[in-house]
């Protein structure tokens, strides 16, 4: 057993690609590597997708080409991120073993002629699976290069669930294992609705197709099924990667806010959290979506660093439309993740593919090499990386944090009998989180039962599912002075689905002191009004008819339709604390001004005046906050800056205030403060 923790080996920020070496003749490769070391690029990732070139046929293996590339990538100080190239079988398995291909919810069999086609349960994968992974780590466990063992690739991309009958075999197992006998599930699944009683384990299948709308717990379970049946997956190569190689470190490219997978599970099986993230160029505002995923990425294992692995120079090309990135947006989004905690910036990939299905997404070296211009501010980005040395491994200071939990997100969106459709889980955590946004407030992200350590503020935007542990949670924090907001059709059902006694809130009814006594959705033509201090705003999707206790003090009322005049937005001291709930669903505006009154009330400063194109984000160490300010639009911005701050971009002190250019940015090094710090926006051009 290592007795230190395992980390990327790496003394600098990362920064490269995925190189695919195997696509190119050799000369390439001796140009790839001197543009590589011009171009500041210290790690690559391969092979990701070679099995097929590693071994031509059933345990038969070329390794000499790989050798060759590793050595110099080495020789010339390129790390490397070694994928252990599971991440898509041979054609000879599969045509030996058809049986492992996926299957849809509609019983189709998925075939070859893309990538990632296996079923997550099936044997003869697994154990093809593990035995590659022990071929290349006992063939590269010892080479000098190797940084971090890069696991799969994105588990669940293609396909997260699979409905063959190997699955319907584990997914039983599973059960069984949940749930001990069958008169355990059959309660479990409250089977005496509609007739669903099972009297033997084999009559369990995977919830295919069926006349109508489903079991919910038997669709909640499937989902926790699948995202545990990839997770096996995984742990199955860490196995082997720590007992053949116990101190390198191992990772598994995630997916940002991916619904399919419970990250926080999978996090807890690696080392080192990293994220492949695709900001959609087309959106002048997709940065703001971005801050959220990395406020995720750096929880996930406490606030530790974690690595962007992937991200595009410019254009994607799986998208219906892609649109390049505006010169200076490479930039100022790479800064983005390194400002929300990342260690480094890498992409996807080193060289624009000449053929493929991914020949037209850009690369940091495109197809006009040297000349590119992905290649020269690819090339500027990496040499400017080099300045913020001094920000790696500090971590991101934040106020606020929002819960995140993949059996909320899974219960209300995997089951057909809702109020609503419309109430997403996604949609309320980003709309939550962009509100914080315009305030001025990152969010970390958090587990529903904490730890909440060190923050202010705790969001829930969407608790469907419920326990008293996360009321315990959350009720220790407030009554311990945080301020705790919980959102919409939160502490509806247990984790087997069952409504609680009483109804709604459930287990935190007695935090919140509110009773829910009908949900009250809207129709999709519907928009009503809520009234609050600051003004009037739009309701939209939901409301609830709310009964509150003496103690609660009514900060928003809803102000048109049936409820008209009814609490919609509620406070109640808690401890030292409070404890909001927030019953609708507002617009931007509406939700901006309750978050500006929650942090006002919790004393953390709220942006007056917002801009949506301004991000700040402070990354600290013991002695020094390293603010990061960034200016994601195209007029300049004008924000106060705390005294005597250093930009580490510039080399230069900044006066007392910092005007950034279209898609600039700052990053400000002063004496760590005991608050975080604030910037105020000074002008806006909007
Ligand atoms: C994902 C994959 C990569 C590549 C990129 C393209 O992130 O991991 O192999 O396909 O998408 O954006």
């Amino acid at each position: 057993m290592a007795t230190t923790p395992r980390a990327l080996r790496l003394d600098a920020l990362a920064y490269g690609g995925d190189y695919n070496p195997d696509q190119w003749s050799e000369d390439v490769w001796r140009e790839d590597v001197r543009l590589m070391r011009e171009a500041g690029v210290n790690i690559v990732s391969l092979p990701i997708f070679s099995w097929p070139q590693l071994e031509p046929q059933p345990g038969v293996y070329d390794w000499a080409w790989l050798d060759r590339i590793l050595d110099l990538l080495w020789e010339n100080g390129i790390a490397i991120d070694l994928a252990t190239a599971t991440a898509t079988p041979p054609s000879w398995l599969l045509r030996a073993h058809p049986e492992m291909r996926p299957m849809d919810a509609e019983g189709h069999l998925l075939e070859f002629g893309s990538r990632q086609v296996y079923c997550p349960s099936s044997p003869v994968w697994r154990e093809n699976v593990a035995r590659m992974a022990r071929a290349m780590a006992e063939r590269y466990g010892n080479h000098p290069g190797l940084a971090l063992w890069h696991i799969s690739n994105e588990y669940g991309d293609h396909v997260s669930r699979c409905w063959c009958p190997e699955s319907a075999r584990h997914f039983r197992r599973w059960l069984q294992n949940r749930y001990g006998t069958l008169d355990g599930l059959n309660e479990a699944w409250g089977v005496n609705v509609w007739g669903q009683r099972y009297t033997a384990w084999d009559h369990i299948e995977t919830p295919k197709k069926a006349p109508g709308p489903g079991n919910p717990t038997q669709l909640l379970d499937f989902e926790r099924f699948s995202s545990d049946a990839m997770l096996e997956l995984f742990q199955l190569e860490i196995d082997v990667l720590r007992e053949v190689t116990p101190d390198i470190a191992v990772t598994t490219n995630f997916m940002s806010m991916f619904r399919d997978l419970d990250y926080w599970r999978f996090a807890e099986v690696e080392d080192l959290v990293t994220d492949d993230a695709y900001p959609e160029p087309a959106d002048p505002i997709s940065h703001v979506g971005a801050s959220l995923n990395y406020g995720l990425m750096r929880s996930l294992k406490d606030g530790q660093p974690w690595l962007l692995l992937e991200s595009s120079a410019s254009a994607t090309s799986w998208r219906d439309v892609n649109v390049p990135k505006a010169p200076g947006r490479i930039r100022v989004e790479s800064l983005q993740a390194v400002a929300h905690g990342s260690d480094g910036v890498m992409f996807f990939q080193w060289r624009q593919a000449k053929y493929g299905q991914e020949k037209f997404h850009s690369s940091m070296l495109g197809h006009r090499g040297e000349k590119s211009r992905s290649y020269r501010e690819t090339k500027a980005l990496g040499l400017e990386l080099q300045r913020l040395e001094p920000v790696r491994g500090s971590r991101v200071r934040s106020r606020v944090a929002l819960v995140v939990d993949w059996d909320s997100w899974w219960g209300s969106s995997a089951i057909e009998s809702l109020p609503s459709q419309r109430l997403q889980w996604a949609q309320q955590a980003r709309a939550w989180q962009r509100a914080l946004y315009l305030l001025g407030q990152p969010v970390d992200a958090v587990r529903a039962t904490g730890p909440f350590d060190g923050y202010d503020v705790v969001v829930a935007p969407n608790l469907y599912i419920a326990d008293a542990a996360q009321s315990a949670a959350l009720t220790a924090f407030s009554e311990a002075g945080g301020t705790v907001v919980v959102g919409p059709f939160s502490g509806v059902v247990d984790a087997t689905e069952k409504v609680f006694d009483g109804g709604a809130p459930g287990p935190f009814r007695e935090l919140l002191g509110i009773e829910v006594d009908e949900q009250w959705p809207l129709r999709d033509d519907d928009t009503e009004r809520v009234e609050t201090a600051a003004g009037t705003f739009a309701n939209v999707v939901w409301s609830e008819w709310i009964e509150e206790d003496a103690d609660v003090e009514v900060r928003a009322r809803y102000g048109s339709g049936e409820l008209d005049g009814h609490p919609a937005v509620t406070v109640r001291a808690a401890g030292k604390g409070s404890a909001w709930y927030v019953s609708c669903v507002l617009d931007d505006e509406g939700l901006t001004a309750v978050f500006r009154d929650v942090l006002t009330r919790a004393g953390i400063p709220a942006r007056d005046q917002v801009d949506v194109h301004l991000d700040v984000v402070t990354r600290a160490d013991a002695d020094t906050d390293y603010t990061f300010v960034l200016n994601h639009g195209r007029d300049p911005l004008t924000v106060d800056v705390p005294a005597g701050a250093r930009d580490l971009l510039t080399g230069q002190t900044v006066a007392d205030t910092l005007t950034l250019p279209r898609y600039g940015a700052a990053v400000l090094a002063s004496p760590r403060a005991g608050a975080v710090p604030f910037l105020t926006l000074t002008t806006t051009t909007d």
